[in-house]
Order: C-alpha cells, then sequence, then structure tokens
C-alpha cells in the first residue's frame, strides 16, 4: 500500500479527480495528506469530507523560501510518503526540497511543455497563435516546469477561444492523464532511470 501526499494551492480539482479515481478502481494506495500553503484553499474541504488528513503550512509567514520549504517537508515527510504530487501547488520550490523527493515527485502544468512554462498558459498559448494546447504530467526537477515527462493530453485551439475556455477543455484533459499517472507509480509501472522516464505497460 502506498501512501500519497498531495499539496493542493486552491480548487484542488485534479486532487478530486485522482481521489476518485483511486477509490473507484481501487488503487494499491491511500491519500495519506493533502497539505495546502492556503488556509481557504477550496480542495481542503473535499479532502476532509473524504476522510483524508489535512494539514496547512502557510508560505506567507515564513521569511524565505528556504524556511518554508524545511517546514513542508517536515509535515510531508510525517505521512511517509512514497510519492508526492503537486496538484495546483502554486509556489515555487528550492532544490534541496526538490532532490530530497526525486523521482517520487510529480506535477501537473496546463500546457504542452516545453512550451509555456510558468504562469497564464492557456493566455499564452493564444497569444502565440498555436492550433493544439494542453497538459502535461512531469517529474519535479529544480528548473520551474521542466524536467521528464510522463504524458501529455492534447486538445485543439479553437476560433474564438478565450482563455477561459482553453483552460475548461483542458481541465478535462488533466482529469484523465494526472489519475493515470499516479496509478502508474502506485503500481510500479512508472519510475525514471538516469533522467528517463520508464513506463511498464500492462501485457
Ligand atoms: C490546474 O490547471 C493545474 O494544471 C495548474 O493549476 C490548476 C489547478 O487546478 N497548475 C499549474 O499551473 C502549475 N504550474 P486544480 O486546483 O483545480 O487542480
Amino acid at each position: 500500500m502506498k501512501n500519497i501526499v498531495i499539496l493542493i494551492s486552491g480548487r484542488g480539482s485534479n486532487m478530486e479527480a485522482i481521489v476518485r479515481a483511486l477509490e473507484a478502481e481501487k488503487w494499491p494506495a491511500r491519500i495519506a495528506a493533502v497539505i495546502s500553503n492556503k488556509a481557504d484553499a477550496k480542495g481542503l474541504l473535499f479532502a476532509q469530507e473524504h476522510g483524508i488528513p489535512t494539514a496547512v503550512v502557510p508560505s506567507k509567514q515564513f521569511a524565505s523560501r528556504d524556511e518554508f520549504d524545511a517546514a513542508l517537508r517536515e509535515v510531508i515527510d510525517s505521512f511517509a510518503p512514497n510519492l508526492v504530487v503537486l496538484a495546483g501547488f502554486m509556489r515555487i520550490l528550492t532544490a534541496p526540497f526538490v532532490e530530497h523527493y526525486a523521482g517520487r515527485i510529480l506535477n501537473i502544468h496546463p500546457s504542452l511543455l516545453p512550451l509555456f512554462p510558468g504562469l497564464a498558459t492557456h493566455q499564452q498559448a493564444l497569444d502565440a497563435g498555436v492550433v493544439e494546447h494542453g497538459a502535461s504530467v512531469h517529474f519535479v526537477t529544480a528548473q520551474l516546469d521542466h524536467g521528464p515527462i510522463v504524458v501529455q493530453a492534447t486538445v485543439p485551439v479553437l476560433p474564438g477561444d478565450t482563455a477561459e475556455m482553453l483552460s475548461e477543455r483542458v481541465l478535462v484533459e488533466e482529469h484523465k492523464i494526472y489519475p493515470l499517472a499516479v496509478r502508474l507509480f502506485v503500481e510500479d509501472r512508472l519510475s525514471i532511470k538516469d533522467d528517463e522516464v520508464v513506463i511498464v505497460h500492462a501485457v
């Protein structure tokens, strides 16, 4: 039974998709905790309703990134995670933090990485005039929104799209690919070797 710790900052719809898939598909895993850097993150309520332990490490109350990351790491590790899942966790993490979880920390980013790292990815895609956009699940490395890609999903960019319309279309796909990647990991079918993603396909 693998322990998953999910980090959120807000709505938590990706966390919710993972919790629902775990429950429906009976993965060999449990959500050990949902942790937020914001006390008012909506997703905490869903976690609590599902009997999942929650914790808040308020990023605003720390003087430096290093201090916040150290405190966060202590709370995460108290839940003995096999996997840390960043699900709309809107904080840049320091290199020592990321290295501590090397090979066992995933993120979802709403673009077809390496395109459009950072914020406002849907507007970035519209401004760039791409015809296709999407989302990427990747292992986290010290470089923001980089790291070996596990799975991507694409959606078309349609005439008249606004950033909001595009984000809704991408989110539907996020809710499919993130549970898929987490499931592969907890079934020991997803790992990283020499900076390359290794996926063992079912026969
Ligand atoms: C998601 O679209 C996720 O891909 C994005 O934030 C949203 C969180 O939604 N993450 C990032 O932009 C990270 N760089 P959610 O809280 O409903 O899962």
